[in-house]
């Protein structure tokens, strides 16, 4: 770490903060190098002990004497990530999935309690509900436009909320503050999923979460070639979540964290240009009959007020739910789609679709749907929307 000279650029504005930060001035590089360790070497045993007592004094300030710790590359993504947060702290993982796990590792025990968001993103939902059980940790999900169904199922065991807002599938948008308050009151720790929202558009930590997951897979990176995750954390629950992470090693690899480091110089640009995109698509599909649009467009729904309420913007997940009672149809429009890519995961630079069945939505309980209404997802992209409406009008044929 002594060799580089990596210059953090402090400026008001984060957009110029992303693109001068981390130069290289030793290498003379524009973005910083990969450095790749298992063995970190020292000069002397003293030396070693020397970075030991440092790491001990400042466990935040990049002192490390094994590769599992981190190394240069990927203490840089932390920094530039903190500040994005504007939290204590950032971690990063292998993979987003890889965040949520430690975040909920981190400060729960046997015997312990956890209330999550009905609408979780599904293997959550599966990590809760029938892992953690085996670990005599009991789940309850609430109802997301229901926060009674919260407040009535806390308990003295309760240890954590878990919300992720909006919802996978459905996106539904929650009153923040309210979750937070009952939290409070009650002191539970709170962690919510914010990788729809990134903290471009919303940041948790200054809301008052303890802890804020995003999948670095999808908009970080943007580029739907890298996996990786960050957990951003306050002051409280800072050493509770550094202890699990040292015990799970559950790290980013430096490779990975440069292709982030270097997906976030544009994560603005491209983020709004996702937005401008997805409000144009959506314009056209919330004029659509058979559609009931899942994003913050009508100015008049419970769901724009609380999107609103907390978030600066919008990104470019969105979700249908379609009335028909042929399904088949709502596979041939969907299949018909020519501009959309058929795949899971989303926040690249490119559109995608999915016709989101059971073994999307997973086991909800506040799922309400009838037999004759579907669900699809669309990831708008960085095309030309003019191309995706046209796109979207041709396979619109399909459906009945
Ligand atoms: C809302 C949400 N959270 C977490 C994850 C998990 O991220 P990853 O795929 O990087 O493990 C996903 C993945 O699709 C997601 O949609």
């Amino acid at each position: 770490m002594s060799l580089i000279v990596i210059k953090f650029f402090m400026s008001n504005s984060f957009k110029t903060f992303l693109k001068h930060t981390a130069k290289d001035f030793h290498n003379q590089s524009v973005n910083p190098p990969v450095v790749r360790a298992s063995t970190i070497i020292f000069k002397s045993m003293k030396h070693i002990r020397k970075t030991q007592a440092k790491a001990k004094k400042n466990p935040t300030g990049g002192h490390y004497d094994y590769g599992r710790q981190g190394t240069s590359t990927t203490y840089i993504l932390q920094k530039i990530l903190t500040k994005l947060e504007e939290s204590y702290h950032v971690f990063t993982t292998p993979t987003g999935f890889g965040a949520v796990f430690l975040a909920i590792f981190s400060v729960t025990r046997p015997g312990d309690e956890i209330i999550v968001a009905d609408p979780v993103y599904s293997p959550t939902r599966l990590l809760t509900e029938k892992f953690l059980k085996e670990f005599n940790i009991n789940t309850i999900f609430y109802n997301p436009s229901d926060l009674k169904t919260l407040e009535k199922n806390i308990t003295k065991k309760t240890k954590l909320i878990f919300v992720e807002n909006p919802g996978s599938n459905t996106f539904d948008f929650q009153d923040l503050g309210k979750i937070l308050s009952i939290a409070k009151k009650r002191k539970i720790f709170t962690a919510i999923d914010n990788t729809w929202g990134t903290p471009y558009f919303l940041k948790p930590i200054k809301l008052g979460f303890d802890m804020s997951i995003v999948s670095a897979t999808k908009y970080y990176s943007g580029h739907s070639d890298v996996m990786g995750g960050s957990l951003a954390v306050n002051k409280k629950v800072f050493s509770k979540v550094y202890n699990a992470e040292r015990i799970t090693g559950l790290r980013l690899g430096p490779d990975d964290a440069y292709l982030i480091t270097r997906g976030l110089r544009t994560l603005d640009v491209r983020l709004d240009r996702h937005r401008e995109n997805a409000k144009k698509v959506a314009n056209f599909l919330s004029k659509h009959k058979k559609f009931k649009l899942l994003y913050p467009y009508k100015k008049n729904s419970n769901n724009f007020r609380m999107w609103k309420k907390y978030y600066s913007g919008a990104s470019g997940l969105m979700g249908l739910k379609i009335k028909s009672n042929n399904i088949n149809s709502v596979r041939k429009f969907v299949n018909a789609l020519k501009l959309f890519g058929y795949g899971y995961s989303w926040g690249g630079f490119e559109s995608l679709a999915l016709h989101q069945e059971f073994r999307e939505t997973g086991n909800r309980k506040y799922l309400n749907l009838t037999k004759d209404e579907h669900l699809v997802r669309l990831h708008i992209g960085l095309e030309d929307p003019n191309d995706l409406i046209a796109d979207i009008k041709q396979a619109l044929r399909h459906l009945k």
